[in-house]
């Protein structure tokens, strides 16, 4: 299963600098850009390369969809409805071309990763100018040109998705918050998945490359980074450097930076070194993102997951004794094929047992080309409908009554900016990473303060500054 890691040498990314000048100086270049995008955490930090990248390329970003010269939509094929929501919006920039033909469409990311999709796209959605897939997303600037001169389509998904690119321009979205690939891809494939299809084997990026980002994030004033990876545990295992995702956390705790997050962990990968390391490093944050996807050994084994119930409640238990105040959230999947009743109260009670700050519940989504695909018991629909109902109304009370219990506590809150209904409502994140709103005033933003929660709603936290 061992592929080698193309890392794309600077050459090749100074040949996309020279493409970058070029669109910049041409005169039919779009001059503004809007990026479209859907999905997980690294599809937002994906974007925001393509922005720095078109940036780069003397592209400014457009206030609307409508007004831009050229439309990126990144997408994601996790689920049935995140690829429907992206080709329906892409049929409708359509409509906006027949009035606007200098527009450009593009559409990049997992989606158009998958070979049918690809060519799906090619035949019946012939107004799109631009696709690329998640493997060659730093050759942008060619395409682009490519399209630019020769005023034609170019779709380029090859399946060179084994790549690790470095010192791409990025263009960050905040300057409080900042995201850092530590690795890219997966090997788990759990039986349900696309990921693994459409991101390739794991690749981790080079220790002192992270730390360097991270100390240029640092001195830039950045207060908090996340560390990204569809399974960070297993960081370093695919590379020369004989460096624990746990290693290198501490590393990047030591570069200054205040705050620092990281997901997603596997429950089977999960070590005690980490757990040591989270409970002792204050700089880490108290919340750890733990997906369990069910609660039925029978189903985990199914799903491929490689871990029994019991060995994930030993897990939290392990979390809990070393860090009795950290926040754990979950992914929960209801419906898997064959899934009993029995099997999804299992996932009830483990949800009941656990006590998560939050859950994001999914209906299982059948895949095309993965394993899960092709079982048998597929569940039906209304089934599918009042499982997950059930599902959330549980953990609605216990995220509720969670929060309530958190009166009277001091909470640390990175205050991210003013509410949007009222000025001096600040809104942040506590460490174990519940919204807190509070009054304050703007010249608290971007900083880390100390906050006293008074209350709580549904799934917020109120509060007052502590002085
Ligand atoms: N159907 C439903 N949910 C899925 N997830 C991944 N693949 C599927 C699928 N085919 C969920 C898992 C994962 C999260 C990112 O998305 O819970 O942890
Ligand atoms: Fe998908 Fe499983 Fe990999 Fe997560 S660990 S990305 S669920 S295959």
């Amino acid at each position: 299963m061992r592929e080698e890691i193309k890392r794309i040498p600077e050459e090749a990314l100074a040949k996309q600098q020279e493409y970058m000048r070029l669109v910049r100086f041409h005169p039919d270049r779009p001059k503004t850009y809007y990026i479209v995008t859907y999905g997980c955490q690294m599809n937002a930090h994906d974007s925001e390369k393509l922005a720095g990248m078109l940036e780069e390329m003397g592209m400014e970003p457009a206030g609307e969809r409508t007004q831009a010269d050229i439309v990126l939509h990144n997408t994601c094929c996790i689920r049935d409805n995140a690829e429907r929501k992206a080709l329906g919006n892409v049929t409708w920039l359509k409509e906006i071309k027949k009035e606007r033909p200098e527009l450009m469409i593009g559409v990049c990311g997992c989606m158009i990763q998958q070979e049918e999709m690809a060519k799906k796209l090619l035949k019946q959605y012939p107004f799109i100018d631009l696709a690329f897939g998640t493997g060659n997303l730093y050759r942008m600037p060619e395409y682009l040109l490519e399209a630019i001169e020769n005023k034609s389509r170019v779709i380029r998904v090859d399946q060179e998705s084994s790549t690790v690119v470095e010192g791409l321009p990025v263009h960050r979205e905040s300057d409080i918050k900042a995201y850092i690939t530590v690795m890219y891809g997966c090997n788990n494939f759990c039986s349900y998945c696309i990921v693994p299809y459409v991101r390739g084997r794991e690749r981790s990026r080079r220790a002192d490359d992270i730390v360097r980002e991270a100390e240029g994030l640092a001195a830039a004033g950045v207060k908090e980074i996340m560390l990204l990876g569809q399974n960070v545990n297993s960081y370093g295992l695919d590379s020369e450097e004989s460096i624990s995702f746990a290693k290198l956390l501490h590393r990047v705790t030591q570069t200054g930076i205040p705050r620092v997050r990281f997901m997603t962990s596997h429950p089977k990968d999960l070590s005690d070194e980490l757990i040591d390391e989270m409970a002792h490093n204050p700089v880490i944050a108290p919340h750890l993102h733990l997906p369990v996807q069910s609660g039925s050994d029978r189903i985990l084994h199914e799903m491929n997951r490689r871990y029994t119930r019991e060995h994930y409640l030993s897990r939290v238990k392990a979390l809990r004794s070393a860090m009795p105040n950290i926040g754990l959230t979950t992914d929960l999947i209801v419906a898997f094929p064959g899934e009993t009743e029995e099997e999804f109260e299992e996932t009830l009670s483990l949800v009941e047992e656990v006590r998560y700050d939050s859950a994001y519940t999914f209906i299982y989504s059948p895949r095309k080309g993965t394993r899960a695909a092709e079982m048998p018991g597929q569940i039906d629909p209304q089934v599918a409908s009042e499982r997950i109902e059930r599902l959330i109304a549980a953990q609605e009370r216990i995220t509720g009554e969670i929060l309530s219990d958190m009166a009277g506590q001091t909470v640390q809150v990175l205050v991210e900016g003013t509410s949007r209904r009222r000025a001096t409502q600040l809104t942040g994140k506590s460490g174990r990473n519940i919204n807190v709103n509070f009054n304050g005033d703007a010249s608290d933003v971007g900083k880390i303060i100390p906050v006293r929660v008074t209350g709580a709603g549904s799934n917020t936290l109120r509060g007052e500054k502590e002085i």
